[in-house]
């Protein structure tokens, strides 16, 4: 098969297509042939070097896919030959073929196309394995998501929406503020003109939101601190702006916050198939209502990775962008 090769750690040229050897589904595996992958930011470390995969994982990138399954190993009873499925997946993605783990494979969602259901296993298992089963967002509750366009940001807020919460979002420019607000958004801060500390305070009477997801990390601690209403839940889940920062402790113990960080790619088996079944009961029913769509900025050929990786990193897009074989 082809897949794209890291062929040193660097900029987006390092990455080729390549033939290479197929993968083999294990016992407890399906063998996927992929109709479609996207792009994540950890892709982009993994190019640089500094996200290898877990052990045992695909050493080529993608952490998501959808396709046809094309075998299944002895242990697998759910998925048969021929099924149209989309998965999560520690590695691999980014070929024409992948083997995964049967525990992290999921229908491909009524109403959505084969090749865009590759754009909800890495979002929606991450946005509910960390605001809705651990930080506990609820309706009624008030949310706010840094980067609301990025991929992650896009699918937070239609869930947030579906569940009845009040949406805050941060991005960097009008046309992604006003592409958030179409699909939900209630509250749009422009990061690099307002303080959205005070607009928070200003929209909440004071009070400061339930829950944040963030994924600028050390620069926004304490300013997501300040944010955050009696009780309130900070979940950190990226790095953009660096992992190092300093906070006053006295607020997280006068309104007793929780400031949590988890990520999904060295979860073990157990816990993503968890995390994945979970998924599929609550997240899967929002999309078949047609309450979350998918939102796919570009489709780029797999032969162009490295194109699709320049593109992530100008963080023009608004949404996911699909690799296709
Ligand atoms: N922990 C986990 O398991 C997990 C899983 C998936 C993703 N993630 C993390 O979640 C984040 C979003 O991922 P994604 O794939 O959705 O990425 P994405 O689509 O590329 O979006 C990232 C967005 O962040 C904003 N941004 C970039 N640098 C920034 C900075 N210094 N300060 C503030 N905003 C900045 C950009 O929009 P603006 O124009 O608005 O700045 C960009 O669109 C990443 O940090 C990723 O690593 C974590």
């Amino acid at each position: 098969m082809k897949a794209v090769v890291i062929t040193a750690p660097g900029g987006p040229e390092v990455l080729q297509l390549q033939q290479v050897d197929d993968p083999k589904a294990q016992d407890d595996e399906v063998l996927i042939r992929v109709e479609a992958t996207a792009l994540n930011r950890a892709d982009t470390l993994q190019r640089k070097g500094l996200h290898p995969p877990p052990k045992g994982s695909s050493q080529y990138p993608g952490l998501e896919c959808s396709g046809t399954v094309e075998a299944v190993g002895k242990s697998v009873t759910r998925w048969k030959v021929g099924d149209q499925v989309c998965a999560l997946l520690s590695g691999g993605g980014y070929a024409e073929k992948v083997a995964v783990p049967a525990g992290q494979v999921l229908p491909v969602p009524p109403g959505v196309t084969l090749k865009d259901a590759a754009s909800f296993p890495e979002v929606a298992c991450t946005v509910w394995s960390t605001v809705f089963m651990m930080s506990r967002l609820s309706a009624g509750e008030t949310f706010l998501i840094h980067g609301g366009s990025s991929g992650i940001g896009t699918f937070a807020i239609q869930m947030a929406k579906y569940q009845g919460v009040k949406v805050f979002v941060t991005a960097g420019n009008e046309e992604k503020l006003a592409y958030c607000k179409d699909i939900g958004a209630d509250v749009c801060i422009n990061y690099k003109t307002e303080d959205f500390v005070a607009r928070v305070k200003e929209e909440t009477g004071g009070k400061g939101v339930d829950v944040i997801l963030d994924n600028v990390g050390g620069p926004y601690l304490q300013r997501n601190i300040d944010s955050l209403n009696v009780d309130g839940r900070l979940f950190v889940i990226g790095f953009m702006g660096g992992t190092v920062g300093q906070v006053n402790l006295g607020g997280l113990l006068a309104r007793r916050l929780t400031v949590q960080a988890a990520g999904l790619r060295n979860r073990s088996l157990e816990n993503k198939a968890h995390i994945v079944s979970d998924v599929e009961k609550n997240v899967w029913p929002a999309i078949t209502a047609g309450k979350v769509k998918p939102v796919v900025y570009k489709y780029v050929p797999l032969s162009e990775a490295a194109e699709a990786h320049k593109l992530m990193e100008s963080s023009e897009h608004i949404g996911k962008i699909l690799l296709v074989p």
